[in-house]
């Protein structure tokens, strides 16, 4: 690996403690280095707060003069909440920026580095894969509108996901769990049913050693049958249900007026379009939304290629005797516009992710 290619791994450090934070914005990371010394490190907090190069320059003065800036994202070189990067970076007088993504809004896509150039700045785009994958939800939600979906699925030794009558089973072992709220933590929503809420009461929440973050939840919930009872009313950031027409009015009034937000989609023969989810997830300008549910979401959700990335966990040890299937119909049927991209042993289970094809 070049130093390069390194730092560029350090400002992506940076970037990822506020993934999950910045949405509408991307989360960037930038350090400043002169001879081997690192002047200044930054991260973008989130939108309305300055941008990552700013946080990285902002205690240096001539000392940046000649310096090198290595950023995950190609700097901006348009006013919008904030004025452009690149000004900044050519009134410092910096020798090189090195960056790892082409800003895909089409205001910068490949303008900033130019801008640069043109500038005397030596600008280099270095591609990397790790920082590929760090913004393709950004990227996605910038070419579509749309937010980036990923189904999580934890699945027995034999191939069900919870048992007959609903009850909860702990399937997988400390290390997928820890992936769970890492993953939880990085997206900028978590999406579940009423189902799923019914059977497990869950919180949804994050939980990284004694800290606790709450996340905004989307709940599909066509019939508006939320219950207030349940532990999301305390665990969430907040809560919002997805509901079809035919929902009562009444309560609606009733979950507004606890500050629960209430929103419509489409239904088709008596189920919710949940193609429509990923647009109003993406008019918020939230870039990836992590969904837990169960089998009937899941299936509908894949067979209609919905989601862009699957995690499953298959556990190597936990057997439910008489427990429901994890796809209604054969996996590899449900499966079939899906790819798997990876595979990774967590422990006692095996952590699959898909792709779709
Ligand atoms: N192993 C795991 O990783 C995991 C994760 C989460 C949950 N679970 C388990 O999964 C079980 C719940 O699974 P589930 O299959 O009963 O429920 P689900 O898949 O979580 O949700 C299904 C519900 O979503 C609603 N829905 C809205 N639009 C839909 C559509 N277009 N197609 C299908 N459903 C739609 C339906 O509500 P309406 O009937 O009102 O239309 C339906 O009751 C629980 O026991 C839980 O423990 C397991």
């Amino acid at each position: 690996m070049n130093e390069d290619h390194k730092l560029l791994l350090e400002a992506l450090d940076l970037a990822s403690q506020r993934k999950g934070y910045t949405s509408p914005n991307p989360a960037v990371g930038a350090i400043v280095i002169k001879e081997g010394k690192v002047l200044g490190r930054g991260f973008h907090w989130g939108t309305g707060s300055p941008h990552a190069e700013v946080e990285a320059l902002k205690n240096l003065g001539n000392e940046a003069t000649g310096a090198t800036l290595y950023v995950t994202l190609e700097p901006c070189c348009h006013f919008g909440k904030t004025p452009p990067c690149t000004d900044l970076l050519k009134s410092k007088k910096l020798e090189r920026v090195v960056y790892g993504f082409i800003d895909p809004n089409p205001i910068v896509a490949g303008k900033g580095g130019e801008i640069l150039t043109q500038s005397g700045i030596k600008a280099k785009y270095l591609p990397l894969s790790e920082i590929e994958n760090f913004y393709q939800n950004y990227a996605w939600w910038t070419k579509t509108r749309k937010t980036w979906l990923t189904g999580k699925l934890a699945v027995s030794k034999d191939g069900n996901v919870c048992s007959s009558n609903g009850s909860p089973v702990k399937i997988t072992g400390e290390l997928a769990n820890e992936l769970t709220h890492f993953r939880r933590n990085q997206a900028d929503v978590i999406v579940t049913s009423v189902a799923t809420l019914k059977a497990d009461d869950p919180r949804l929440d994050v939980r990284c050693g004694s800290n606790v973050i709450r996340k905004p939840v989307w709940v599909l919930d066509k019939q508006l049958s939320f219950s207030m009872e349940c532990q999301l009313m305390k665990t969430a950031l907040s809560i919002t249900l997805v509901h079809g027409k035919s929902a009562s009015g009444v309560k609606k009034e009733k979950l507004k007026s606890v500050g629960i937000e209430c929103v419509e989609i489409s239904e088709v023969d008596s189920e919710l379009l949940l193609s429509e989810l990923a647009v109003r997830l993406g008019e918020r300008g939230y870039h990836e939304a992590w969904c837990e549910f169960g089998p009937r979401l899941f299936s509908a959700f894949t067979k209609n290629r919905l989601f862009n990335e699957l995690i499953l966990y298959q556990s190597t040890q936990v057997e439910i005797c008489n427990g429901r299937r994890a796809f209604e119909e054969e996996r590899g049927w449900v499966l079939d516009d899906y790819r798997i991209a990876s595979e990774e042993r967590l422990g006692a289970d095996v952590k699959e992710s898909w792709v779709l094809k």
